[in-house]
């Protein structure tokens, strides 16, 4: 359709057709599913009537429901005017990758690149125009349970890895039908709860939110994502949605973004339990004012804008400019033309799950998971007789996460299955020996995991957190492995040294005592379908780990908020971390230092970093030079390492972090194999918010480092001129 065609639909409008573009309805109001709800529903209405003038649904099935609605809807609108369908379809939708926390582990924005696409393909088979993808929020503590859907407490992974997303899923061309378009979320820093509980307000110095929290959805809007959206929590006093500091005056006029702004689950509703809005009415008005196109559910909107207009409260030139967005949209998709878009039967039963799909989830599986602890025990031996698998993950199938689609367990690869797979002829006893509820008190199964274990060769013991303690509404403030789980670990440890534990988790765990207590630690997060097969084969080394932590593991809860790029202090902690300092920064029981920190995570190869070294001494305004870091592979294995380059500004006008990440490069080095690898660093890379919120390098010494978080080596200084 042309610009003219659009401007003269929109002018052929009713205001309760015009308001009906800018509502969201759950496709269960529909079509009977057992998808689940994320939140309060709206008001019951009358669904003919809904499904008539509304503009979009989310969350619904497959291709068949995707395209009932599509006809349903077009069957009663006389405007003829598609639907929008969007689906949370966050880390794969039917073939399942790893939880995006785990995804940046991998520091592989190609691997990253390649999961999206195989997401793309699915999601567009089943009919998917929009997902609610990537969700970049910086979250820098695990108590709160969305921390599995960010990619890193990181803001430069977590850009890179956004973008990739967008990139990967959008393609070129939206018209495209194997092509789906991103929304950013979630906007702004929702991942800064206060005291990590989900919907929590924030409050958030200005420097924090430009430095660590705002570039991550830049980056996915300049990688072309074509909606926002706001974020349930309040910021400095105001929620997201209402936030015309946040929504107009930085989102469309400094970032220039022309897409379209779509509220969270009921968060316009919302406004009003906030006590910002008087109700539904004075809620619809705020959310409108400050340019939120589309209100997810149906209860301020559908029913308060029209009144608004007619009364004169809300302008229609600002309802038109959201419509004109939606519409946009739906043409830019080819909806007009063709309204199913990709949606296709036959495709969805050829690529879900196909053998493709699964060798990439396998890989990333396995490229996400952190060898924390290995005191030489793993690889384990292909020759073991018997394997004694333990634990109340041993043969869990919801090892997938919070936010794979419904069902996904049904086709996980579970542990039994991937240790047979890859060893037919070895004995497997398993034994669950605990239940890793918070409930769980019974202790009576131990001692058989005991005896299986004390006759094994080999004993894994699989154990975690159950799949719903992390995701949306489920924070913890106890980050211990849940159940007698402790117990179960100490006496099979206890009974054979020769145990490996694999840790199936959705955030940071609190593991002191586990570390002090087995020899060796693999932690591989949600894994997805393939976890069983990545896992085995990490187990007995046909995959070597490459991971490392993109947020760093707390020695206790009580350490929260600890963002590895933390700001001086005027007391720092002298180092060694390992006692009190009177009078530092630091606390009299513990150390300051994650148990282990970001970046960190070992391989069955050892790497040696030789040297570092800058192009130049000096590096002037808009200049750049280059910093080579030489490293080898000196085991006696083919090996994957993240090479990480750090920066610190010692001396600035404001504070600034201790180290700060600011660039990574994954490289593979056979056994002895050596490479240089080679990062330009731009002097914009070096850049902060002065205190008249400027972004400005200052002249004087950068000190530049590689190896991992409050590890750094080889560091090097020059000078900005
Ligand atoms: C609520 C969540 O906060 C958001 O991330 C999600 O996209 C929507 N519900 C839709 O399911």
């Amino acid at each position: 359709m042309t610009e003219q065609a659009l401007k003269a639909l929109l002018d052929s409008m009713t205001l309760e057709e015009k308001a009906g573009q800018l509502v969201q309805c759950n496709a269960g109001m529909f079509i009977a599913n057992e998808l689940a709800i994320t939140g309060p529903d709206g008001e019951p209405l009358p669904a003919e009537e809904l499904c008539r003038v509304m503009g979009s649904v989310l969350t619904f099935e497959d291709a068949e429901q995707a395209k009932a609605l599509q006809d349903m809807h077009l069957a009663s609108d006389p405007k003829q005017i598609p639907l929008l369908l969007m689906l949370d379809v966050i880390h794969g939708l039917r073939t399942t990758y790893p939880i995006p926390l785990a995804m940046g582990c991998s520091f592989d924005d190609d691997l990253m690149t390649e999961c999206a696409d195989m997401a793309r393909r699915e999601s567009s088979a089943c009919g998917v125009h929009v997902t609610f993808n990537p969700m970049v929020d910086t979250a820098r503590d695990a108590r709160w349970g969305r921390i599995l859907e960010t990619n890193s407490e990181e803001p430069l992974l977590n850009s890179r890895m956004g973008a990739a997303l967008v990139r990967a899923t959008q393609g070129d061309d939206l018209s495209n039908p194997e092509n789906v378009a991103c929304c950013v979320k979630h906007f702004a820093a929702y991942g800064a709860g206060e005291a990590g509980r989900d919907y929590n307000g924030v409050e958030l110095s200005e420097r924090s939110l430009m430095q660590d929290y705002l570039p991550a959805y830049k980056a996915c809007l300049d990688a072309g994502a074509r909606l926002i959206m706001p974020s349930f929590n309040s910021l400095n006093g105001v929620p997201s949605v209402a936030n015309k500091k946040l929504m107009i005056d930085l989102l469309r006029k400094e970032w220039g973004f022309e897409g379209i702004v779509i509220s969270d689950y009921n968060a316009v509703g919302e406004l009003v339990n906030h006590g910002i809005a008087a109700d539904m009415k004075d809620a619809a008005r705020l959310a409108m004012e400050a340019e939120c196109d589309i209100d997810m559910v149906q209860c301020a909107y559908y029913q308060h804008l029209a009144d608004l207009v007619r009364e004169r409260t809300v302008s229609e030139a600002t309802v038109d400019a959201a419509v004109m967005r939606v519409l946009k949209l739906k043409n830019e998709l080819g909806l007009f033309e063709h309204p199913y878009h990709g949606a296709d039967e036959e495709k969805e039963r050829e690529v879900y799950l196909c053998a493709e799909h699964r060798e990439i989830a396998r890989r990333a599986a396995e490229e996400s998971a952190v060898l924390l602890k290995n005191e030489g025990i793993l690889p384990f031996r292909k020759d073991v007789k018997r394997i004694a698998l333990i634990g109340p993950f041993a043969e869990e199938t919801r090892l997938n996460g919070f936010w794979s689609r419904p069902g996904a367990e049904r086709y996980t690869v579970t542990l039994p299955e991937g240790i047979r797979n890859l060893l037919p002829d070895a004995e497997l006893n398993i034994v669950r020996g605990c239940g890793a509820n918070f409930e769980d008190t019974e202790t009576a199964g131990i001692a058989e995991a005991v005896r299986v274990a004390a006759g094994a060769d080999v004993v894994i013991l699989a154990v975690g957190e159950p799949e719903d303690y992390s995701g949306e509404g489920r924070s913890r403030a106890e980050l211990s492995l849940p159940g007698p789980q402790m117990q179960l670990i100490r006496e099979v440890t206890a009974a054979n040294r020769n145990t490996a534990v694999l840790l199936f988790n959705g955030r940071p765990l609190v593991l002191t005592e586990l570390t002090e207590t087995v020899p060796a630690i693999l932690e591989m997060w949600y894994p997805g379908t393939e976890a069983g097969n990545a896992a085995a084969r990490l187990l007995w080394g046909e995959a070597n780990p490459c991971g490392k932590l993109s947020a760093g593991l707390p020695r206790s809860v009580g350490q929260y908020p600890m963002p590895y790029n933390r700001m001086n202090t005027g007391r720092p902690k002298p180092l060694p971390d390992d006692r009190a300092v009177p009078f530092s920064s630091c606390y009299l029981d513990m150390p300051n230092l994650p148990l282990y920190s970001f970046g960190y995570g070992l391989s069955y190869t050892s790497f040696t970093y030789e040297s570092l070294i800058t192009s130049e001494r000096t590096l002037k305004e808009n200049g750049e030079i280059q910093v080579t870091i030489t490293v080898q592979n000196t085991g006696n294995t083919a090996g994957k390492e993240t090479v990480q380059l750090y920066m610190r500004d010692p001396v600035a006008s404001v504070v600034r972090p201790v180290q700060q990440l600011i660039d990574y490069r994954k490289i593979s080095l056979r056994p002895g194999e050596r490479a240089e690898v080679v990062f330009t660093v731009r002097e914009e890379q070096l850049r902060f918010y002065n205190m008249e919120g400027r972004e400005v390098s200052e002249r004087g010494e950068i000190r530049l480092s590689t190896g991992y978080a409050d590890h750094l080596i080889l560091t090097e200084s020059i000078e900005i001129i």
